[in-house]
């Protein structure tokens, strides 16, 4: 039969077929055995029960009780694409990694942008913080720089993290928000956690309803460390500068897009790729030494810190060009897994607690994610600059088929890699010593300059979305002692947000939190704060 620009068939049943012919392929199972009828089940009698010998049917229906995996615990929902970095000029006078050596080199990389609170249904335009990871495939391994569109964090180590997640994600008994806005378990959480205080500051800021993914900043936010051939190192923090300048919306807009496209920062970078307009972004770096990490006045290890780039100019070292969409979301985007821990010879970690917790956490979440220690092997995970050769062997869909007698080393088949000390990855020597505690620096107990300094370098019409942004938040939350807390916080930050948020709250205005971070001594100490935390 003709329908349309379609040739069908007709089964007996008068049910219609698209059959195989010309240049479409015969469809078959997974084992490659050819079928004949995808639209009926096997059957005793047209109308009898369906036989269990239907070995097509069960193959079916058995891969697609399968198909879901579990979502990202968190940047659920995320949007990816393929491209490459370009370095402008030889690093090699500070770092011996590869893909910076040779100015105009081009790197293959895929980048994805999520948003982290919502789960992976969810709208692309909340307030909150996207992600902005970036996987280098280098030709001595792949380096992740797994980072966000704001340059600082909430939590200063990494074991408040499960606590912090806990409290955006929608609430345990009623399953919501969605999203980390407007409700109670989030601001009591960040209520009682001075620490949070600056990146509350750019949360609430425009920054956190970006126009569209490629109008965003990019952050590493930690303090990492580039060493050189010859093992000197150099502090080193990441920025991403977009070519199109930053933009954003306003909450109005927010809401409506929300409503009308769910999808916009996905749909946009899509169209944008498709129609040959590649998103650009240049890759910045503030370099430093141990001496300028002691004579600052806030803690290099500190992510929730930044360094003025008037103190520490940014220095763009390339560019990033995403000209290639997806072919398959779930097979590329979905199943990418980003990890702070790769990373390769010439780049490595500082002490940030924050981030050695991240080094832990990614591999085994995306062990659970995943499914199978062979992750790697997925072709978005595969390092694509370089071969990959270990003793590691076998487990839940291992692909790759290694052969000979050696599974160990070292061997005397000669079978198999060997170790490479002039190229391999060494960690910087760097000192350590202490008494083993669970102890908060000093050197991180001020929680509130860098709060303010952000907030009065805004213009005053961003300034105003801020205090809005609390205001609005603050109103939807129902504990009156919670929106008192983040009005007392608010106080050490800037005495005319505290007033404008309290006014619009129609709040009395109370006593500024206690400033420092109180050490537990403190806390058993101090009526103020015990104060603060009884509301
Ligand atoms: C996922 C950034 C802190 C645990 C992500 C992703 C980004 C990101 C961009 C999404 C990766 C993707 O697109 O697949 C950051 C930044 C942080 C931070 C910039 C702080 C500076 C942390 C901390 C932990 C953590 C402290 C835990 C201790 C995770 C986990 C995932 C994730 C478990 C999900 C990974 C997956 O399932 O593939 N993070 N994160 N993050 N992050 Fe973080």
């Amino acid at each position: 039969v003709r329908f349309g620009d379609q040739e069908l068939a007709r089964g007996q049943g008068g049910e219609v077929h698209q059959v195989a012919g010309g240049d479409t392929p015969v469809l078959t199972t997974n084992l490659g055995t050819p079928v004949s009828d995808d639209q009926n089940s096997l059957r005793a009698g047209a109308r009898g029960p369906s036989l269990l010998e239907d070995f097509h049917f069960r193959e079916k229906i058995f891969h697609f009780d399968h198909e879901r995996i579990p979502e990202r615990v968190v940047h659920a929902r995320g949007m990816g694409a393929h491209g490459y970095f370009e370095s402008y000029d030889s690093l090699s006078d500070i770092t011996r990694a590869d893909l910076f050596q040779r100015k105009g080199e081009k790197t293959e990389v895929f980048v994805r942008f999520s948003t982290v609170a919502g789960n992976k249904g969810s709208a692309d335009l909340p307030r909150d913080v996207r992600g902005f990871a970036v996987k280098f495939y280098t030709k001595e391994g792949n380096w992740d720089l797994v980072g966000n569109n704001m340059p600082v964090f909430f939590i200063q180590d990494a074991i408040k993290f499960p606590d912090l997640i806990h409290a955006a994600k929608q609430e345990p008994d009623r399953g919501f928000p969605q999203a980390q806005t407007a409700h109670d378990n989030f601001w009591d959480f960040i209520s009682l956690t001075p620490e949070s205080m600056h990146m509350i500051m750019w949360a609430m800021s425009d920054r956190a309803i970006p126009r569209s993914l490629r109008f965003m900043e990019g952050f590493g936010v930690h303090t990492f460390r580039f060493v050189n051939a010859e093992g000197k190192s150099t502090f080193v923090k990441f920025h991403w500068k977009p070519r199109l300048g930053m933009q954003s919306v306003v909450w109005n807009e927010a809401l409506k897009i929300n409503g009308a496209d769910p999808d916009f920062h996905r749909r946009d970078l899509w169209d944008a790729i498709q129609t040959g307009d590649y998103p650009e972004w240049e890759l910045g770096l503030q370099l430093f030494d141990q001496d300028f990490a002691d004579k600052f006045g806030f803690d290099v290890l500190d992510p929730t810190k930044i360094i003025p780039e008037e103190e520490v100019p940014v220095r763009r070292v390339g560019r990033l060009v995403l000209d290639r969409v997806v072919d398959n979301f779930f097979a590329e985007t979905e199943q990418v897994a980003f990890c702070t821990q790769n990373t390769v010879p010439g780049i490595d970690f500082t002490d940030d607690p924050l981030l050695q917790g991240r080094n832990f956490s990614y591999l085994d979440t995306q062990l659970k994610r995943l499914g199978s220690p062979n992750f790697h092997e997925i072709p978005v995970n595969q390092p694509r600059g370089c071969p990959f050769h270990n003793f590691q062997r076998d487990g839940h869909m291992r692909m790759t088929v290694n052969r000979g007698r050696a599974n160990y080393q070292p061997n005397s088949w000669g079978q198999g890699p060997r170790e490479c000390p002039e190229r391999g990855f060494t960690t910087h020597p760097a000192r350590v010593e202490g008494e083993k505690v669970r102890l908060r620096p000093e050197s991180f107990a001020d929680h509130y300059s860098q709060a303010r300094q952000f907030y009065i370098s805004q213009t005053e019409i961003e300034q105003g979305h801020i205090a809005a942004a609390l205001t609005f938040e603050l109103s939807k939350v129902e504990t009156p002692a919670i929106r008192t807390r983040m009005v007392s916080h608010l106080r050490n930050i800037d005495e005319g947000l505290a007033k404008k948020v309290a006014q619009s709250l129609r709040l009395e205005l109370p006593e500024p939190a206690p400033a420092a971070m109180p050490t537990r001594m403190d806390l058993q100490k101090s009526p103020a704060l015990s104060i603060i935390l009884n509301g």
